[in-house]
C-alpha cells in the first residue's frame, strides 16, 4: 500500500500523523510511504530522519493526497482539504464528526472511507488511539486552568495551591475518564481541593481508594454538578460519551450567577461540541472568552501545543491498527479486528458510526464484519 502523510493546516497545529519511526515499521511491512516536504518539522522531525527512515518527500500536500491509498493525519480535514477527498482513499486520522457536519457530508459524497482514531474500541470500552492525547490533554487541562486564574489572564485571581494560611482554589474536575484521571493527577500535585464526579461508581470507587481523603468524588447528578460547579474556582470537564456521540452538556448558563467571577472552565470535550451552553472552540493564541463573568477555555486541539510529545505519544497508539489497514486492505483488516470496525465513521459513502449518525438524523446502517 501506499501511504502518506501531510503538514496539518489547523491553525497552531504542529503535531504529524507519522514519526519517522512509524515509517520504517510501514517501509519495513513492504509499504511506500510519501511524506509532504517538513510535515514533521514542528515536532523535531526534519525530511533527512523522514528519508533515512526510508519515505520519499514529495514538494506540496496535494502531490501527496493525489497518490497514497492511505493518508494518515492527525486532525480532520478542515474544508480547503475538502478538495482532497475522493473514493479509493483511505483516511486514517482524528475525527470528531458528531461535531462536523460539512466534513461528515463531505467524506460520504467523496465516498472517502475514514477511519477515525477516537471511535477504536476495545471490548472493555476503552479507545486505545485517544488514551494517548486525552492524557496530555488532561494534563495540559490542569496547567492552563491554573494559569488562568491568574489575574493576567481574566482569571479570578487565586493561586491554585494557595500558600499556607489562605485558601486553596477549588477544582471540579467532570469525567473521571482519561482526561479527569490525568487532569486529576497534576491538580492533586498543585495541592487544590478537588471534586471529581462521574456516572461510572466504579471509576470512582478507584480514585477514592487512590487518592483517599485527598480528594472528594460526587455521583455526577444534576444536583450535584450545580453544586460542586457552583463552589469550583476552576473546573475541568472531559466527560464523553460512548459511540461517538455529542458531549452532553452539564454545565448550565444559569450557574454563572452563582460563581465568583474569573472562575474558569476548561472543556476539554469541546472536541465533542462542549459540556457548557455556550461552549465555541478556540484556538491556542487566543485560548480563551468570558461568558458572564467566567472564562472559557476551549481549545479543541490543546496536545498540539507539545508537539514533541504528542506526536510520539500518538505514533505509539495508532502505528498498530495503520499497520493492519495497511497490510490487509481496509475490507479484511475491519473483518480481522472489532475495534478497527467501530473505527470505521464512512465507507463506501455511508455513515458507519451510530453517535454521527444521531447527531444528524441520518440512517444508521453499521458496518457488518462478514
Ligand atoms: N480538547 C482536546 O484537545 C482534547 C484532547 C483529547 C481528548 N479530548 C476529549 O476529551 C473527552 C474525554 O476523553 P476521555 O479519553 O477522557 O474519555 P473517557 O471515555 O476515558 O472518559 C469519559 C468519562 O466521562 C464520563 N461521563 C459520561 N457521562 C457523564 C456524566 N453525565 N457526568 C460525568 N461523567 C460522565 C464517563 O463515565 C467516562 O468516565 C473526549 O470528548 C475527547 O475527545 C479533547
Amino acid at each position: 500500500m501506499i501511504i502518506g502523510t501531510v503538514k496539518e493546516v489547523k491553525k497552531k497545529e504542529y503535531r504529524v500523523g507519522l514519526t519517522p519511526s512509524s515509517v520504517s515499521e510501514y517501509v519495513g511491512h513492504g509499504h511506500t510511504v510519501y511524506v509532504e516536504s517538513d510535515a514533521g518539522i514542528n515536532s523535531g522531525f526534519d525530511n533527512a530522519d523522514y528519508v533515512k527512515a526510508g519515505a520519499k518527500i514529495l514538494k506540496t500536500a496535494k502531490e501527496v493526497w493525489d497518490s497514497v491509498d492511505m493518508i494518515v493525519k492527525v486532525k480532520e480535514p478542515l474544508a480547503e482539504e475538502f478538495g482532497h477527498l475522493r473514493d479509493n482513499l483511505i483516511l486514517y486520522t482524528y475525527l470528531h464528526l458528531a461535531a462536523c457536519e460539512d466534513l461528515t457530508k463531505a467524506l460520504m459524497k467523496a465516498k472517502t472511507d475514514s477511519v477515525a482514531y477516537e471511535t477504536i474500541t476495545l471490548p472493555d470500552g476503552s479507545l486505545p488511539c485517544l488514551k494517548p492525547m486525552s492524557e496530555v490533554a488532561g494534563r495540559i487541562g490542569a496547567i492552563e486552568g491554573a494559569k488562568h486564574l491568574e489575574k493576567p489572564f481574566g482569571g479570578s485571581g487565586i493561586l491554585i495551591s494557595g500558600v499556607p494560611g489562605t485558601e486553596r482554589a477549588n477544582v471540579c474536575i467532570i469525567g473521571a475518564g482519561v482526561v479527569g484521571v490525568n487532569a486529576l493527577k497534576m491538580i492533586a500535585g498543585m495541592e487544590a481541593n478537588v471534586t471529581v464526579l462521574d456516572i461510572n461508581l466504579d471509576k470512582l470507587t478507584y480514585l477514592d481508594e487512590l487518592y483517599g481523603n485527598r480528594i472528594t468524588t460526587l455521583y455526577s447528578s444534576e444536583a450535584n454538578i450545580e453544586k460542586a460547579v457552583k463552589q469550583a474556582d476552576l473546573i475541568i470537564s472531559g466527560v464523553l460519551l460512548p459511540g461517538g456521540a455529542k458531549a452532553p452538556k452539564l454545565i448550565k448558563r444559569a450557574y454563572y450567577k452563582d460563581m465568583r467571577p474569573g472562575s474558569v472552565i476548561v472543556d476539554i470535550a469541546i472536541d465533542q461540541g462542549g459540556s457548557t451552553e455556550v461552549s465555541k472552540m478556540t484556538y491556542h493564541d487566543d485560548p480563551t472568552y468570558v461568558v458572564d463573568g467566567i472564562v472559557h477555555y476551549c481549545v479543541a486541539n490543546m496536545p498540539g501545543a507539545v508537539p514533541r510529545t504528542s506526536t510520539v505519544a500518538l505514533n505509539n497508539a495508532t502505528l498498530k491498527y495503520g499497520l493492519m489497514i495497511a497490510d490487509y486492505g481496509l475490507d479484511a483488516a475491519i473483518k480481522i479486528s472489532e475495534p478497527l470496525r467501530m473505527g470505521v465513521n464512512t465507507y463506501h459513502g455511508q455513515c458507519t458510526c451510530e453517535g454521527v449518525c444521531q447527531a444528524f438524523d441520518m440512517p444508521y446502517k453499521p458496518l457488518r464484519q462478514d
